[in-house]
């Protein structure tokens, strides 16, 4: 199975996050650059975005971009998985994010080829961090538990013990990471050998580590500035005999 990963490409606006005059995030490009993917990787079964899809603005325009966005990658014939981001849910509620990916709710799992794709999900909360929804971390567990199949998890918010002292946007901030990291965590170890891949967007930079023996992978954005153009990123995971994942450009 060959699976197509794209993390954090704020589509909709270029951003300037630190100087005016220098663009930092490449959002007017998404479209682009997925076509050049596209073109690129032709035979592919499922396509995973990993989360801060938009640009958010307001209420009703994120609704609209998300929507526009979500009709552009159904042109694959791939299925596609929706990870929510924290710029996803800025200004959208879960319950309409659900809708958008038509998902019961934003943390789901879908049996694909064999393989078991779990996607979880967080929400801010003050003075707290991301925060996993209502029930998550039970469900978690049960998905786990009742899996007949290799799984690969999918979640925006890191949860692993990447160093970020040279992260351009996190350097400074501990609350990058899943607030439940240590309960995650202890899930991974419980279920190591079923868990094949655990894969994470958010920080925009690329890193590989291991939690309890079992490898993660940060996809870096794909529209993140690099000397003045998009990055390009992708990822690409082959489930043949290992569970592998490979950072490609456009
Ligand atoms: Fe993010």
């Amino acid at each position: 199975m060959k699976i197509v990963v794209f993390s954090d490409p704020h589509r909709g606006k270029d951003i300037s996050v630190f100087k005016p005059e220098r663009i930092d995030i490449w959002g007017n490009e998404f479209s682009s650059l997925f076509n050049k993917i596209l073109k690129k990787e032709k035979d592919f079964d499922l396509l995973v975005c990993l989360g801060d899809l938009i640009a958010d603005k307001s209420s009703s325009e994120d609704f609209k971009s998300y929507a526009e966005v979500i009709s552009f990658l159904k042109k694959i014939k791939a299925e596609c998985l929706f990870v929510v981001g924290n710029h996803d849910c800025k200004n959208l509620s879960h319950s309409d994010l659900s809708k958008l990916i038509n998902r019961k709710r934003t943390y789901y799992s879908a049996d694909i080829m064999g393989v078991k794709h779990i996607v979880l999900s967080a929400n801010w909360v003050d003075k707290k961090g991301y925060t996993l929804l209502e029930d998550e971390l039970g469900w978690l567990d049960e998905e786990l538990k009742n899996s007949n199949v290799p799984c690969i998890i999918y979640s925006h918010y890191p949860f692993d013990n990447q160093n970020l002292k040279k992260s351009k946007y996190f350097s400074k901030e501990i609350d990058v990471f899943l607030r439940e990291r240590d309960d995650v965590q202890r899930l991974v170890g419980k279920y190591s050998t079923k868990i094949k891949l655990i894969v994470f967007g958010h920080v925009h930079q690329y890193n590989k580590s291991k939690i309890k023996g079992v490898s993660t992978f940060t996809v870096p954005s794909m529209t993140e500035d690099n000397g003045g153009k998009p990055s390009g990123e992708y990822a690409v995971i082959d489930t043949g005999k290992e569970f592998s994942l490979n950072i490609y450009r456009v």
